[in-house]
């Protein structure tokens, strides 16, 4: 049965795992699982700050949620996230995302796009529902449009996009105050990708194709969704990194690193750390292990990782039951730190 697992190769630009090294482009990159993990719970690592702007903006929104918070705001706002979140039931979630991704393909043709018909729409929707949006529909959207222009450094033309789909969110959010209006956004802003890339990951990986059909092998047959979708995280992260600077001289991995040092910490390298997991390469279902990082670790570490996981089993475990994979070239959206396919073709049957 073994050889009937994927094989998923790293990325283009995975680096090896070995001590932080100074990269071109000014930043240390952090490779090592135990490194990662350090960088990612130790005080003299911080999130970078961002600057905010006028209330109900995109730089707003940045400067109010739990995310970019300096560690003084941080956990207030954390808090008003993960209560939200402990309102929603992840079996409820999962039910729902695979009753309209069954939907979905009883009404589409027989192709489908995974990313725009199933991977984006789907989890968005119910979530923004789920928190109280008014117009899940409409909600879904304009995340899309806040999300491409999240991080700092995005181009103008987005940034513009961006601030109307903010005004947008608030109008259509539940009432309470800003703080928490900005907060229950930025749940839907950081589930939209990473969610989306890990439905997308899944269906590239795993899909069965039509020759592998054909000839009568129906591969991982028996494997739970969830343990696939744990080998998909860590293999092919839909978050391949996030960033820190040291506020601090702070010794990690045997080298120093001054304060005010940008540290990238590489989740994808991490992921494939021999001395974190045997056989780093091999997709093995179920695997005992050290513990992926893709949803970070620690005081700062995802709240909606249930949540994702329940949402994307929903919508995976009806695309193997009825969908096969293309052969078109698979294709990502340019980012400096996601990955999520930008298309995604599938017969449905
Ligand atoms: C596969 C899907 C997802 C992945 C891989 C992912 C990954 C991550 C990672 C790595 C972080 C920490 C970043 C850092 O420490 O710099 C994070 C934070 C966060 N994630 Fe997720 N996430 C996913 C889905 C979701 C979903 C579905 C939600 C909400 C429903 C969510 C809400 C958040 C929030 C609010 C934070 C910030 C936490 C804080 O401020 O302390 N994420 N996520």
């Amino acid at each position: 049965m073994t050889d009937a697992w994927p094989v998923v190769p790293p990325a283009a630009g995975v680096p090896a795992c070995g001590p932080p090294t100074f990269e071109i482009g000014g930043a240390w990159w952090v490779t090592r699982h135990a490194d990662v993990r350090t960088a990612l719970t130790d005080p003299a690592f911080r999130v970078p700050a961002v600057d905010t702007g006028a209330p109900g903006t995109l730089a707003w929104l940045r400067g109010t949620v739990s995310r970019f918070s300096p560690p003084e705001r941080h956990t207030e706002r954390r808090v008003i996230g993960v209560t939200a979140l402990s309102a929603l039931d992840p079996d409820e979630l999962r039910q729902e995302a695979t009753r309209r991704t069954a939907g979905a393909l009883d009404r589409a043709g027989e192709h489908l796009d995974v990313m725009r018909d199933l991977a984006r729409p789907v989890p968005l929707r119910i979530l923004a529902g789920r928190l109280g949006f008014s117009d899940p529909v409409a909600a879904g959207t304009a995340v899309g449009a806040v999300a491409a222009a999240y991080h700092p450094g995005a181009d103008a033309t987005l940034v513009r996009r961006a601030d109307r789909a903010v005004a947008t969110l608030l109008a259509l959010s539940p009432p309470a105050g800003p703080e928490v209006r900005a907060n229950l956004i930025g749940l839907l802003v950081q589930a939209c990708d990473a969610t989306a890339g890990l439905i997308g990951a899944a269906a590239h990986h795993l899909l069965a194709t039509p020759d592998r059909r054909a000839s009568g092998v129906p591969p991982l047959a028996g494997v739970g969704t969830a343990d696939l979708l744990a080998e998909v995280l860590r293999l092919d992260p839909p978050v391949r990194a996030t960033r820190r600077v040291t506020v601090a001289v702070a010794r990690l991995g045997g080298r120093d690193l001054p304060p005010g040092s940008p540290v990238l910490l590489r989740f994808d390298a991490a992921n494939r750390d021999p001395e974190a997991f045997a056989e780093p390469a091999a997709f093995r279902p179920g695997r005992p292990g050290a513990g992926l990082l893709t949803f970070g670790a620690g005081e700062r570490g995802c709240p909606g990782d249930r949540h994702a996981l329940a949402l994307a089993t929903g919508v995976f475990d009806v695309l193997r039951e009825r969908c096969l994979r293309t052969d078109a070239a698979l294709r990502h959206a340019p980012h400096p730190t996601l990955r999520v396919p930008a298309t995604l073709e599938v017969s449905v049957r």
